[in-house]
């Protein structure tokens, strides 16, 4: 990543600076292998490298601080801004940027940017887009775009007259976020209703103002969270100069505001189908199109019916999903948890996707909830997440939604065609083997024979160890 002569300036005034701390400490009293700190946030990149260095990487502090170095971006100005994203950044750690071409969503072709350490996803999304694209491609709509946010608090006075008040103020407590929502109202955004939902039965005299957001283009977390303290602030204002409520009943008490990321509102969906006879054939299978699509068909069902299936099911949807949430800037975090909750709304954890084979077509489709963003946030700071954006046309906050939703489903037909034809070890451990053979510090040469000697071989750790310990010790005899 970074230019060698910086590198090389760099490792060794941090080397001369750790050998400095190591022998003579200006960290007080520190005792050898002290983990404890106070203010380690406030020291500088290359004193926390030192002090990490002689306390827990002590083993080899000069490689590790060479180590961290190699991974500084030679341009301090991106480097600066990287380490603004987060807290006590030592260096950065990078994950690999691939693209998967040929993605034909609603009529237009895409080139999908994802970020991913996993082996195989990025040729999954590739070949299932391929596959699609001589099929129609992807047809995937936004069906609702609401976000949701929650006000907790506890009120211990008369419940009927809490939710008369409550119906009187609700205009009000919209008219009072004003300051905060007009740009977004500008927009097409805002707070979309609110309402009062009783859960003193499950908690004493818990209640909560649940409100409902129009974030058009951003993720709208910063935004809503304003709202809601306000909406918190005011509530009990208004209940204390309320005439309503006697003294004991004034005493309300908020106990947080903050968004959900449980946005089962603002949801896509994405489905491919064609005729069973155009599913064509399956590499490495005899399995004819009709089989094919009833054993599809089956994989999914089961993964509706068994969360021990489901849930590997739905990571392998989330391969995809988080790939293009990472490479956008958005927060996967978010996606992930409020996917898996979606996966349980019926009290159940189930598929995300769901397969019906009827009338000789082969339809798939995926429903997914995804609160993401295209303007704000990571999406516009990250030069890749910018970069990522304009690859994909600079969509607006729905066409995100409808690519990553096309990716997800994209990932989840690959792991299901490969799991119901040749297995998912076939093809999974010859794209591991590229990983397993760098781990071992493989040359290009051996790169090159392993690979012809594994293609039609049963790829494994210990099967790779062997060949390459069998090739090399033929070249060097001694070593045998
Ligand atoms: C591996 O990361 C994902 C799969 O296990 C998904 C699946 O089983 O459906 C292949």
């Amino acid at each position: 990543m970074a230019n060698p002569f910086i590198i090389y300036t760099i490792h060794f005034f941090l080397t001369i600076h750790l050998l400095n701390v190591v022998a003579n400490p200006k960290f007080g009293a520190m005792k050898e292998n002290e983990k404890e700190i106070a203010g380690f946030s406030k020291l500088t990149k290359k004193d926390k490298i030192a002090w990490l260095a002689k306390n827990f990487l002590y083993a080899n502090p000069v490689e590790i601080v060479k180590e961290f170095a190699e991974y500084w971006h030679d341009n301090i100005e991106a480097q600066k801004l990287l380490d603004g994203f987060s807290e006590n950044t030592l260096t950065n750690f990078p994950v690999p940027f691939g693209i998967a071409p040929n993605f034909l969503i609603n009529g237009q072709m895409y080139a999908v940017p994802m970020v991913t350490e996993e082996s195989s996803v990025v040729a999954a999304a590739s070949n299932a887009a391929k596959y699609w694209l001589s099929r129609g491609g992807f047809k995937a709509k936004v069906l609702s775009t609401k976000k949701v946010g929650q006000v907790h608090f506890i009120y211990t006075g008369n419940k009927e007259k809490l939710f008369r008040f409550f119906d009187t103020i609700k205009d009000d407590l919209k008219k009072g976020v004003k300051s905060i929502t007009a740009k977004m109202e500008e927009r097409g955004g805002g707070v979309v209703d609110m309402e009062l939902i009783d859960f003193t039965e499950l908690e004493k005299d818990y209640y909560q103002l649940r409100a409902y957001f129009e974030t058009v283009d951003s993720m709208g977390a910063n935004f809503i969270n304003s709202c809601l303290e306000e909406f918190g602030k005011q509530l009990t204002e208004k209940i204390e100069k309320s005439v309503v409520f006697n003294d004991s009943e004034k005493d309300v008490e908020i106990i947080m505001c903050i968004l959900s990321n449980f946005t089962p509102d603002c949801i896509v969906r994405a489905e491919v189908s064609c005729k069973v006879s155009e599913l064509g054939t399956f590499d490495n299978s005899n399995i004819t199109a009709d089989e094919f699509a009833w054993r599809f068909e089956r994989a999914v069902n089961i993964a509706r019916i068994d969360p021990y299936r489901a849930t590997t099911h739905n990571k392998g949807i989330m391969n995809g999903v988080d790939s293009v949430v990472i490479a956008t800037g958005n927060d996967f975090r978010a996606v992930e948890a409020c996917a898996h909750t979606y996966a349980s709304k019926d009290g159940r954890y189930k598929s995300l996707s769901d397969c019906k084979v009827e009338n000789g077509i082969f339809r798939f489709w995926i429903d997914l909830p995804i609160a993401v963003g295209t303007v704000g946030g990571l999406t516009s700071l990250h030069p890749l997440a910018k970069r990522s954006l304009e690859l994909l046309g600079n969509p607006d906050a729905k066409r995100l939604m409808e690519i990553i939703a096309s990716v997800g489903l994209s990932q989840n037909f690959a792991a299901i065609r490969s799991l119901t034809t040749t297995g998912i070890q076939a093809g999974h451990m010859k794209m591991h083997l590229t990983n397993i053979l760098a781990s071992m510090q493989a040359n290009d040469n051996e790169v090159v024979q392993a690979k012809s000697f594994f293609a039609d071989k049963t790829v494994s750790v210990s099967a790779v160890r062997e060949f390459l310990e069998k090739i090399r010790s033929s070249l060097n005899p001694k070593t045998a």
